[in-house]
Protein backbone atom coordinates (compact mmCIF):
# COMPACT_ATOMS: atom_id res chain seq x y z
CA UNK A 1 0.00 0.00 0.00
CA UNK A 2 1.35 3.41 -0.87
CA UNK A 3 1.23 5.59 2.10
CA UNK A 4 -1.34 7.83 2.95
CA UNK A 5 -3.20 5.49 0.84
CA UNK A 6 -6.23 8.11 -0.26
CA UNK A 7 -3.96 10.83 -1.61
CA UNK A 8 -4.38 9.76 -5.67
CA UNK A 9 -6.06 6.19 -3.89
CA UNK A 10 -8.64 4.14 -5.69
CA UNK A 11 -12.17 3.93 -3.48
CA UNK A 12 -14.88 1.22 -4.49
CA UNK A 13 -18.05 2.03 -3.18
CA UNK A 14 -20.44 -1.22 -2.19
CA UNK A 15 -23.98 -0.99 -1.87
CA UNK A 16 -24.24 -3.70 1.16
CA UNK A 17 -27.92 -4.83 0.60
CA UNK A 18 -26.85 -5.16 -3.05
CA UNK A 19 -23.03 -6.35 -2.93
CA UNK A 20 -22.97 -10.37 -1.75
CA UNK A 21 -25.47 -12.25 0.29
CA UNK A 22 -23.78 -14.82 2.25
CA UNK A 23 -26.77 -16.92 3.82
CA UNK A 24 -29.16 -16.94 0.94
CA UNK A 25 -31.97 -14.39 2.48
CA UNK A 26 -31.59 -11.97 -1.16
CA UNK A 27 -30.12 -9.16 0.73
CA UNK A 28 -26.13 -8.69 0.51
CA UNK A 29 -24.55 -8.11 3.63
CA UNK A 30 -21.16 -8.31 6.07
CA UNK A 31 -19.84 -11.42 5.38
CA UNK A 32 -20.87 -11.20 1.99
CA UNK A 33 -18.64 -8.15 1.69
CA UNK A 34 -15.63 -10.32 3.54
CA UNK A 35 -16.16 -13.34 0.80
CA UNK A 36 -15.48 -11.25 -2.34
CA UNK A 37 -12.40 -9.27 -0.83
CA UNK A 38 -10.72 -11.77 -2.74
CA UNK A 39 -12.11 -10.47 -5.76
CA UNK A 40 -11.11 -6.48 -4.82
CA UNK A 41 -7.87 -7.39 -3.58
CA UNK A 42 -7.38 -8.85 -7.45
CA UNK A 43 -8.89 -5.83 -8.83
CA UNK A 44 -6.37 -3.78 -7.11
CA UNK A 45 -8.66 -1.15 -4.78
CA UNK A 46 -7.05 0.73 -1.51
CA UNK A 47 -10.09 0.80 0.06
CA UNK A 48 -14.07 0.17 0.54
CA UNK A 49 -16.87 2.29 1.37
CA UNK A 50 -20.01 0.91 2.57
CA UNK A 51 -22.73 2.80 2.22
CA UNK A 52 -24.86 2.95 5.79
CA UNK A 53 -25.12 -0.41 7.79
CA UNK A 54 -26.58 0.97 10.84
CA UNK A 55 -29.83 0.01 12.20
CA UNK A 56 -32.11 1.49 10.40
CA UNK A 57 -36.59 1.42 9.97
CA UNK A 58 -34.90 2.13 6.16
CA UNK A 59 -37.26 5.00 5.13
CA UNK A 60 -33.94 5.74 2.94
CA UNK A 61 -31.92 2.42 2.98
CA UNK A 62 -30.02 3.39 5.89
CA UNK A 63 -29.64 7.49 5.35
CA UNK A 64 -32.38 6.91 8.43
CA UNK A 65 -30.12 5.85 11.38
CA UNK A 66 -31.39 4.96 14.46
CA UNK A 67 -28.25 3.98 16.38
CA UNK A 68 -24.51 5.23 15.06
CA UNK A 69 -22.79 2.31 16.69
CA UNK A 70 -24.61 -0.42 16.23
CA UNK A 71 -25.25 -3.34 12.64
CA UNK A 72 -28.85 -3.29 10.83
CA UNK A 73 -29.48 -7.48 11.84
CA UNK A 74 -29.89 -7.47 7.75
CA UNK A 75 -26.17 -6.91 7.64
CA UNK A 76 -24.75 -8.86 10.91
CA UNK A 77 -23.28 -8.07 13.54
CA UNK A 78 -20.82 -5.65 15.36
CA UNK A 79 -18.32 -9.22 14.90
CA UNK A 80 -19.42 -9.36 11.26
CA UNK A 81 -17.80 -5.65 11.02
CA UNK A 82 -15.22 -6.52 13.33
CA UNK A 83 -13.68 -9.27 10.85
CA UNK A 84 -14.30 -7.27 7.33
CA UNK A 85 -12.13 -4.49 8.72
CA UNK A 86 -9.19 -7.31 10.07
CA UNK A 87 -9.39 -9.51 6.99
CA UNK A 88 -9.27 -6.05 4.62
CA UNK A 89 -6.39 -5.05 6.19
CA UNK A 90 -4.45 -7.95 5.75
CA UNK A 91 -5.13 -7.29 1.92
CA UNK A 92 -4.45 -3.78 2.64
CA UNK A 93 -7.82 -2.84 1.94
CA UNK A 94 -8.97 0.37 4.34
CA UNK A 95 -12.41 0.32 4.91
CA UNK A 96 -14.83 3.16 5.22
CA UNK A 97 -18.17 3.60 6.73
CA UNK A 98 -20.61 6.25 6.24
CA UNK A 99 -21.31 8.81 8.37
CA UNK A 100 -24.90 10.47 8.38
CA UNK A 101 -24.58 13.57 10.70
CA UNK A 102 -27.36 16.22 8.94
CA UNK A 103 -30.32 14.19 10.54
CA UNK A 104 -31.54 10.74 12.49
CA UNK A 105 -34.31 8.36 11.72
CA UNK A 106 -37.47 9.79 13.58
CA UNK A 107 -37.05 6.28 14.98
CA UNK A 108 -34.03 7.04 16.92
CA UNK A 109 -34.52 7.03 20.70
CA UNK A 110 -32.95 10.94 20.71
CA UNK A 111 -36.28 12.02 18.82
CA UNK A 112 -38.51 11.64 21.49
CA UNK A 113 -35.91 11.36 24.89
CA UNK A 114 -33.60 14.53 23.98
CA UNK A 115 -35.54 16.65 21.44
CA UNK A 116 -33.28 19.45 22.27
CA UNK A 117 -30.98 17.64 19.81
CA UNK A 118 -33.52 18.62 16.74
CA UNK A 119 -34.54 21.89 15.46
CA UNK A 120 -37.36 22.97 16.39
CA UNK A 121 -39.63 25.80 15.72
CA UNK A 122 -43.28 27.43 17.33
CA UNK A 123 -44.48 27.94 13.73
CA UNK A 124 -43.36 27.18 9.67
CA UNK A 125 -40.44 29.67 9.97
CA UNK A 126 -39.89 29.67 6.16
CA UNK A 127 -39.80 28.49 2.75
CA UNK A 128 -37.67 25.66 3.77
CA UNK A 129 -38.33 22.91 1.08
CA UNK A 130 -37.73 19.00 1.97
CA UNK A 131 -36.07 16.77 -0.96
CA UNK A 132 -37.99 13.72 -0.94
CA UNK A 133 -41.64 13.97 -1.39
CA UNK A 134 -41.74 17.62 -1.89
CA UNK A 135 -43.90 20.11 0.17
CA UNK A 136 -42.17 22.02 3.36
CA UNK A 137 -39.09 21.13 5.39
CA UNK A 138 -41.31 21.77 8.19
CA UNK A 139 -43.58 18.75 10.10
CA UNK A 140 -45.83 19.08 12.68
CA UNK A 141 -44.77 16.91 15.90
CA UNK A 142 -48.49 16.52 17.78
CA UNK A 143 -46.62 14.93 20.15
CA UNK A 144 -44.57 17.81 20.79
CA UNK A 145 -47.01 21.17 19.20
CA UNK A 146 -44.19 22.15 17.23
CA UNK A 147 -42.77 21.86 13.98
CA UNK A 148 -39.02 19.98 13.57
CA UNK A 149 -36.76 20.83 10.40
CA UNK A 150 -36.17 17.78 7.93
CA UNK A 151 -34.11 18.90 4.86
CA UNK A 152 -35.09 14.98 3.39
CA UNK A 153 -38.06 12.92 4.56
CA UNK A 154 -40.24 13.77 7.26
CA UNK A 155 -38.87 10.74 9.06
CA UNK A 156 -35.13 12.61 8.83
CA UNK A 157 -35.22 15.29 11.46
CA UNK A 158 -32.44 17.54 10.95
CA UNK A 159 -29.75 17.78 13.87
CA UNK A 160 -29.10 20.98 15.16
CA UNK A 161 -25.39 21.29 14.79
CA UNK A 162 -25.82 24.84 17.56
CA UNK A 163 -26.16 22.15 20.26
CA UNK A 164 -23.08 21.51 21.12
CA UNK A 165 -24.13 18.06 22.53
CA UNK A 166 -25.24 17.41 19.66
CA UNK A 167 -21.14 17.46 18.12
CA UNK A 168 -19.86 16.11 21.57
CA UNK A 169 -22.51 13.08 20.66
CA UNK A 170 -20.44 12.49 16.88
CA UNK A 171 -17.25 12.89 18.26
CA UNK A 172 -17.88 10.02 20.21
CA UNK A 173 -19.64 8.26 17.63
CA UNK A 174 -15.97 8.80 15.61
CA UNK A 175 -14.39 7.70 18.38
CA UNK A 176 -16.32 4.28 18.20
CA UNK A 177 -15.60 3.24 15.08
CA UNK A 178 -12.21 4.89 15.01
CA UNK A 179 -11.43 2.54 17.80
CA UNK A 180 -12.33 -0.17 15.93
CA UNK A 181 -9.86 0.29 13.24
CA UNK A 182 -11.81 1.52 10.63
CA UNK A 183 -10.36 3.75 8.10
CA UNK A 184 -12.46 6.49 7.84
CA UNK A 185 -15.95 7.71 6.82
CA UNK A 186 -17.57 9.38 3.74
CA UNK A 187 -19.83 12.11 5.51
CA UNK A 188 -23.47 12.45 4.47
CA UNK A 189 -24.76 15.64 2.82
CA UNK A 190 -21.21 17.18 4.51
CA UNK A 191 -22.29 20.78 3.58
CA UNK A 192 -25.83 20.85 5.43
CA UNK A 193 -25.25 20.25 8.64
CA UNK A 194 -25.28 23.72 10.38
CA UNK A 195 -28.52 25.28 9.35
CA UNK A 196 -29.01 29.34 9.43
CA UNK A 197 -29.34 30.52 13.24
CA UNK A 198 -32.30 32.71 12.60
CA UNK A 199 -33.92 30.23 9.83
CA UNK A 200 -33.94 32.68 7.70
CA UNK A 201 -35.24 32.05 3.64
CA UNK A 202 -33.64 30.73 1.08
CA UNK A 203 -33.73 33.21 -1.68
CA UNK A 204 -34.65 32.21 -5.15
CA UNK A 205 -32.74 30.84 -7.57
CA UNK A 206 -31.94 33.27 -10.70
CA UNK A 207 -30.42 32.13 -14.38
CA UNK A 208 -27.07 32.44 -13.30
CA UNK A 209 -26.96 29.55 -10.74
CA UNK A 210 -26.14 26.45 -12.02
CA UNK A 211 -29.04 24.09 -13.49
CA UNK A 212 -29.02 21.97 -10.26
CA UNK A 213 -29.95 24.77 -8.33
CA UNK A 214 -32.12 26.31 -10.98
CA UNK A 215 -33.82 22.89 -11.24
CA UNK A 216 -34.94 23.25 -7.59
CA UNK A 217 -35.95 26.72 -8.30
CA UNK A 218 -34.17 28.09 -5.40
CA UNK A 219 -31.05 28.71 -3.60
CA UNK A 220 -30.00 26.64 -0.79
CA UNK A 221 -27.77 29.64 1.11
CA UNK A 222 -29.58 29.23 4.11
CA UNK A 223 -30.76 26.03 4.63
CA UNK A 224 -27.49 24.29 3.92
CA UNK A 225 -24.33 25.65 2.77
CA UNK A 226 -23.04 27.58 6.03
CA UNK A 227 -20.11 28.67 6.76
CA UNK A 228 -19.92 27.27 10.38
CA UNK A 229 -19.72 24.00 9.04
CA UNK A 230 -16.48 24.50 8.70
CA UNK A 231 -15.74 24.45 12.09
CA UNK A 232 -17.20 21.14 12.71
CA UNK A 233 -14.64 19.40 10.18
CA UNK A 234 -11.96 21.26 11.70
CA UNK A 235 -12.95 19.53 15.06
CA UNK A 236 -13.37 16.15 12.99
CA UNK A 237 -9.86 16.23 11.35
CA UNK A 238 -7.82 17.63 14.49
CA UNK A 239 -9.66 13.69 16.12
CA UNK A 240 -9.03 12.37 12.82
CA UNK A 241 -5.19 12.92 12.91
CA UNK A 242 -4.57 12.22 16.21
CA UNK A 243 -5.01 8.46 15.08
CA UNK A 244 -2.16 6.10 14.01
CA UNK A 245 -2.93 5.77 10.83
CA UNK A 246 -4.35 8.73 10.69
CA UNK A 247 -8.32 8.39 9.82
CA UNK A 248 -9.98 10.02 6.39
CA UNK A 249 -12.91 11.95 5.71
CA UNK A 250 -14.71 12.66 2.18
CA UNK A 251 -17.00 14.81 2.23
CA UNK A 252 -20.37 13.93 0.33
CA UNK A 253 -20.20 18.02 -0.72
CA UNK A 254 -22.52 18.62 -3.13
CA UNK A 255 -21.64 21.86 -4.27
CA UNK A 256 -20.89 22.60 -7.70
CA UNK A 257 -19.92 25.84 -7.15
CA UNK A 258 -15.93 24.67 -7.79
CA UNK A 259 -14.51 27.20 -5.65
CA UNK A 260 -17.34 27.14 -2.56
CA UNK A 261 -16.58 23.59 -2.91
CA UNK A 262 -13.20 24.15 -2.56
CA UNK A 263 -13.81 25.49 0.83
CA UNK A 264 -14.05 22.09 2.33
CA UNK A 265 -10.48 21.14 1.94
CA UNK A 266 -9.38 23.97 4.83
CA UNK A 267 -6.05 25.26 4.33
CA UNK A 268 -5.44 21.83 2.25
CA UNK A 269 -4.79 19.76 5.50
CA UNK A 270 -7.43 20.77 8.25
CA UNK A 271 -10.76 19.96 6.92
CA UNK A 272 -12.09 17.21 4.46
CA UNK A 273 -9.45 14.78 3.20
CA UNK A 274 -11.71 14.35 0.24
CA UNK A 275 -14.77 15.77 -1.33
CA UNK A 276 -16.49 13.95 -3.82
CA UNK A 277 -16.00 16.42 -7.07
CA UNK A 278 -20.02 16.62 -7.97
CA UNK A 279 -19.49 19.52 -11.10
CA UNK A 280 -17.79 16.64 -13.01
CA UNK A 281 -20.96 13.94 -12.05
CA UNK A 282 -22.84 16.20 -13.35
CA UNK A 283 -20.84 17.28 -16.62
CA UNK A 284 -21.91 15.19 -19.78
CA UNK A 285 -19.16 13.20 -20.86
CA UNK A 286 -17.79 15.73 -23.67
CA UNK A 287 -14.87 17.21 -23.71
CA UNK A 288 -14.81 20.68 -23.42
CA UNK A 289 -17.30 20.19 -19.94
CA UNK A 290 -14.86 18.02 -18.51
CA UNK A 291 -11.65 19.64 -19.52
CA UNK A 292 -13.75 22.76 -17.90
CA UNK A 293 -14.18 21.20 -14.70
CA UNK A 294 -11.46 20.06 -14.03
CA UNK A 295 -9.29 23.13 -14.57
CA UNK A 296 -11.88 24.71 -12.56
CA UNK A 297 -11.20 21.95 -9.91
CA UNK A 298 -7.15 23.01 -10.16
CA UNK A 299 -7.24 26.13 -9.59
CA UNK A 300 -9.75 26.14 -7.06
CA UNK A 301 -8.42 23.47 -4.53
CA UNK A 302 -5.30 24.48 -2.21
CA UNK A 303 -1.92 22.91 -3.15
CA UNK A 304 -1.65 20.16 -1.04
CA UNK A 305 -5.24 19.27 -1.87
CA UNK A 306 -5.98 15.90 -3.52
CA UNK A 307 -9.81 15.71 -5.82
CA UNK A 308 -12.03 12.89 -5.58
CA UNK A 309 -13.16 11.65 -8.81
CA UNK A 310 -16.25 9.70 -9.47
CA UNK A 311 -19.02 8.67 -11.79
CA UNK A 312 -21.52 6.84 -10.61
CA UNK A 313 -23.12 6.20 -6.94
CA UNK A 314 -26.04 5.03 -5.17
CA UNK A 315 -27.99 8.49 -5.95
CA UNK A 316 -27.01 9.58 -9.59
CA UNK A 317 -26.99 6.45 -11.24
CA UNK A 318 -24.29 4.14 -12.75
CA UNK A 319 -21.92 6.12 -15.82
CA UNK A 320 -22.21 3.84 -18.17
CA UNK A 321 -26.07 4.31 -18.70
CA UNK A 322 -25.42 8.14 -17.77
CA UNK A 323 -22.76 8.81 -19.37
CA UNK A 324 -22.71 6.24 -21.93
CA UNK A 325 -25.77 5.20 -23.01
CA UNK A 326 -24.65 1.87 -22.65
CA UNK A 327 -22.15 1.99 -24.74
CA UNK A 328 -19.15 -0.11 -23.56
CA UNK A 329 -15.94 1.77 -25.30
CA UNK A 330 -17.86 5.17 -23.82
CA UNK A 331 -17.42 3.11 -20.72
CA UNK A 332 -13.69 2.36 -20.90
CA UNK A 333 -13.32 6.28 -21.93
CA UNK A 334 -15.16 7.35 -18.56
CA UNK A 335 -12.75 4.98 -16.38
CA UNK A 336 -9.87 6.07 -18.21
CA UNK A 337 -10.82 9.45 -17.57
CA UNK A 338 -11.70 8.99 -13.92
CA UNK A 339 -8.23 6.74 -13.15
CA UNK A 340 -6.23 8.99 -14.79
CA UNK A 341 -6.99 12.53 -13.60
CA UNK A 342 -4.80 13.97 -10.75
CA UNK A 343 -6.71 12.87 -6.98
CA UNK A 344 -8.53 9.87 -5.85
CA UNK A 345 -11.00 7.78 -8.04
CA UNK A 346 -14.25 6.40 -6.72
CA UNK A 347 -15.38 3.24 -8.58
CA UNK A 348 -19.45 2.15 -7.66
CA UNK A 349 -19.30 -1.15 -8.02
CA UNK A 350 -20.27 -3.11 -11.29
CA UNK A 351 -17.98 -0.06 -12.52
CA UNK A 352 -15.52 -2.04 -13.01
CA UNK A 353 -17.50 -3.97 -15.62
CA UNK A 354 -19.23 -0.90 -17.81
CA UNK A 355 -22.33 -2.33 -15.75
CA UNK A 356 -25.46 -0.48 -16.84
CA UNK A 357 -28.29 0.84 -14.32
CA UNK A 358 -30.70 -1.90 -13.42
CA UNK A 359 -34.47 -2.69 -14.86
CA UNK A 360 -36.70 -2.10 -11.99
CA UNK A 361 -40.20 -2.56 -13.08
CA UNK A 362 -42.85 -0.11 -11.03
CA UNK A 363 -43.91 -2.38 -8.60
CA UNK A 364 -40.81 -3.44 -6.97
CA UNK A 365 -39.56 0.25 -6.61
CA UNK A 366 -38.49 0.72 -2.84
CA UNK A 367 -36.98 3.94 -2.89
CA UNK A 368 -38.35 7.24 -1.27
CA UNK A 369 -36.49 9.46 -4.34
CA UNK A 370 -38.42 10.73 -7.32
CA UNK A 371 -37.22 9.56 -9.92
CA UNK A 372 -36.37 6.59 -7.88
CA UNK A 373 -32.64 5.53 -7.25
CA UNK A 374 -33.71 1.72 -7.31
CA UNK A 375 -32.04 1.31 -10.97
CA UNK A 376 -28.37 2.42 -9.60
CA UNK A 377 -28.76 -0.29 -6.90
CA UNK A 378 -29.36 -3.58 -7.97
CA UNK A 379 -26.97 -6.38 -6.96
CA UNK A 380 -24.04 -7.20 -8.32
CA UNK A 381 -23.72 -9.94 -11.23
CA UNK A 382 -21.08 -12.17 -9.74
CA UNK A 383 -22.34 -14.54 -13.03
CA UNK A 384 -24.17 -15.62 -15.70
CA UNK A 385 -26.78 -16.98 -13.21
CA UNK A 386 -26.54 -13.99 -11.19
CA UNK A 387 -24.98 -15.55 -8.13
CA UNK A 388 -28.51 -14.68 -5.93
CA UNK A 389 -31.18 -16.49 -4.62
CA UNK A 390 -34.12 -13.83 -4.93
CA UNK A 391 -32.98 -10.23 -4.25
CA UNK A 392 -34.41 -7.66 -2.62
CA UNK A 393 -34.16 -5.72 -5.88
CA UNK A 394 -34.50 -7.69 -9.23
CA UNK A 395 -31.44 -8.65 -10.85
CA UNK A 396 -32.28 -9.18 -14.75
CA UNK A 397 -29.68 -8.11 -17.06
CA UNK A 398 -26.37 -10.58 -16.05
CA UNK A 399 -24.72 -10.23 -19.82
CA UNK A 400 -21.78 -8.59 -18.22
CA UNK A 401 -20.67 -10.45 -14.67
CA UNK A 402 -17.62 -10.75 -12.90
CA UNK A 403 -17.23 -14.43 -13.79
CA UNK A 404 -17.37 -14.16 -16.93
CA UNK A 405 -15.07 -10.72 -17.29
CA UNK A 406 -12.48 -11.95 -15.15
CA UNK A 407 -11.59 -14.93 -17.33
CA UNK A 408 -11.74 -12.68 -20.44
CA UNK A 409 -8.06 -10.59 -20.39
CA UNK A 410 -9.76 -8.19 -23.14
CA UNK A 411 -12.65 -7.44 -21.09
CA UNK A 412 -13.65 -4.31 -19.50
CA UNK A 413 -12.54 -5.63 -16.28
CA UNK A 414 -9.29 -6.52 -17.38
CA UNK A 415 -9.10 -3.18 -18.69
CA UNK A 416 -9.94 -1.19 -15.39
CA UNK A 417 -7.82 -3.91 -13.56
CA UNK A 418 -4.77 -2.87 -15.00
CA UNK A 419 -5.51 0.96 -15.21
CA UNK A 420 -5.64 0.99 -11.55
CA UNK A 421 -2.20 -1.49 -11.54
CA UNK A 422 -0.36 1.63 -13.76
CA UNK A 423 -1.52 3.87 -10.86
CA UNK A 424 1.10 1.80 -9.15
CA UNK A 425 3.68 1.10 -11.29
CA UNK A 426 4.00 5.01 -12.48
CA UNK A 427 3.99 7.23 -9.59
CA UNK A 428 3.15 10.06 -12.52
CA UNK A 429 0.24 8.66 -13.07
CA UNK A 430 -1.15 8.55 -9.32
CA UNK A 431 0.81 11.64 -7.71
CA UNK A 432 1.91 13.79 -10.82
CA UNK A 433 0.75 17.27 -11.57
CA UNK A 434 -2.22 17.55 -14.33
CA UNK A 435 -1.61 20.18 -17.00
CA UNK A 436 -3.46 20.43 -19.81
CA UNK A 437 -2.38 19.37 -23.68
CA UNK A 438 -3.81 21.07 -27.02
CA UNK A 439 -6.04 18.92 -28.00
CA UNK A 440 -8.89 19.39 -31.42
CA UNK A 441 -12.56 19.53 -30.57
CA UNK A 442 -14.16 16.49 -29.77
CA UNK A 443 -10.60 15.28 -27.61
CA UNK A 444 -9.01 16.28 -24.54
CA UNK A 445 -5.56 15.29 -23.36
CA UNK A 446 -3.61 16.24 -20.47
CA UNK A 447 0.32 15.50 -19.09
CA UNK A 448 0.45 13.90 -15.82
CA UNK A 449 3.99 14.82 -13.81
CA UNK A 450 7.23 14.67 -16.41
CA UNK A 451 7.06 11.65 -18.58
CA UNK A 452 2.67 10.07 -18.97
CA UNK A 453 0.68 11.70 -21.22
CA UNK A 454 -3.10 10.92 -21.82
CA UNK A 455 -5.58 11.63 -24.50
CA UNK A 456 -8.89 10.60 -25.09
CA UNK A 457 -11.76 11.20 -28.09
CA UNK A 458 -15.11 11.56 -26.53
CA UNK A 459 -16.15 13.41 -29.51
CA UNK A 460 -17.61 12.04 -33.08
CA UNK A 461 -14.53 11.97 -36.04
CA UNK A 462 -11.55 10.59 -36.04
CA UNK A 463 -8.92 12.88 -34.52
CA UNK A 464 -4.96 12.79 -33.90
CA UNK A 465 -3.90 14.47 -30.77
CA UNK A 466 -0.13 15.80 -30.18
CA UNK A 467 1.40 13.23 -28.01
CA UNK A 468 4.65 11.36 -28.45
CA UNK A 469 5.90 7.92 -26.49
CA UNK A 470 4.55 4.31 -26.44
CA UNK A 471 0.92 3.27 -25.56
CA UNK A 472 1.12 1.72 -22.39
CA UNK A 473 -2.86 1.57 -21.93
CA UNK A 474 -5.80 1.85 -24.23
CA UNK A 475 -8.98 1.31 -24.40
CA UNK A 476 -8.52 -0.84 -27.69
CA UNK A 477 -6.40 -3.34 -26.05
CA UNK A 478 -4.52 -4.25 -29.37
CA UNK A 479 -2.38 -1.06 -29.66
CA UNK A 480 -0.27 -1.77 -25.97
CA UNK A 481 2.96 -1.06 -27.15
CA UNK A 482 2.55 0.88 -30.35
CA UNK A 483 5.11 3.52 -30.84
CA UNK A 484 3.92 7.12 -31.17
CA UNK A 485 5.73 9.56 -33.33
CA UNK A 486 4.24 12.76 -34.74
CA UNK A 487 0.64 12.00 -32.99
CA UNK A 488 -1.77 9.70 -31.41
CA UNK A 489 -4.73 9.01 -33.77
CA UNK A 490 -7.81 8.19 -31.53
CA UNK A 491 -10.87 6.98 -33.41
CA UNK A 492 -14.46 8.21 -31.45
CA UNK A 493 -14.40 6.84 -27.81
CA UNK A 494 -11.22 5.44 -27.96
CA UNK A 495 -8.25 7.23 -25.22
CA UNK A 496 -5.24 5.44 -24.45
CA UNK A 497 -2.27 6.36 -21.74
CA UNK A 498 0.71 7.11 -23.60
CA UNK A 499 4.27 6.99 -21.61
CA UNK A 500 7.53 8.83 -22.44
CA UNK A 501 10.52 7.07 -23.56
C1 LIG B 1 -27.24 11.70 0.60
C2 LIG B 1 -27.26 10.23 0.30
C3 LIG B 1 -28.62 9.86 -0.19
C4 LIG B 1 -29.61 10.16 0.90
C5 LIG B 1 -29.51 11.61 1.35
C6 LIG B 1 -30.21 11.82 2.66
O1 LIG B 1 -27.41 12.48 -0.52
O2 LIG B 1 -26.25 9.90 -0.61
O3 LIG B 1 -28.71 8.52 -0.59
O4 LIG B 1 -30.90 9.89 0.45
O5 LIG B 1 -28.18 12.00 1.58
O6 LIG B 1 -29.50 11.19 3.70
CA1 LIG C 1 -27.98 -11.90 3.54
Amino acid sequence: MIEPWWQGGVLYQVYPRSFADSNGDGIGDLEGVTSRLEYLEWLGVDAVWLNPIYPSPNVDWGYDVADYTAVHPDLGTLGDLDRLVAEAGRRGIAVLLDLVPNHTSIEHPWFRERPDLYVWADEVPNNWRAAFRGGSAWTLDPEREGYYLHNFAREQPDLDWWNPEVRAEFERILRFWFDRGVAGFRIDVAHALVKDRELRDDVAATDEDDPHTRAHGIRRIHSMNRPETHEVFHAWRRLADSYEPPRVLVGEVYVLDVPAWARYYGSGSDELNLAFNFALVHADLEAAQMRHVVAATEAALPASAWPCWTGSNHDAGRLTTRWCDGDEALARCALLVLLTLRGAACLYYGDELALAAGHVPPERVVDVGDPPRDPARTPMPWSREGGWDDPWLPLEDTSRNVEDERADPGSTLHFTRDLIALRRTLPDLRGGSYAELPAPEGAWAWRRGEGVSVAVNLGSRPVEVAVEGRVALATDRGREGERVGGGLELAPAEGAVVTSG
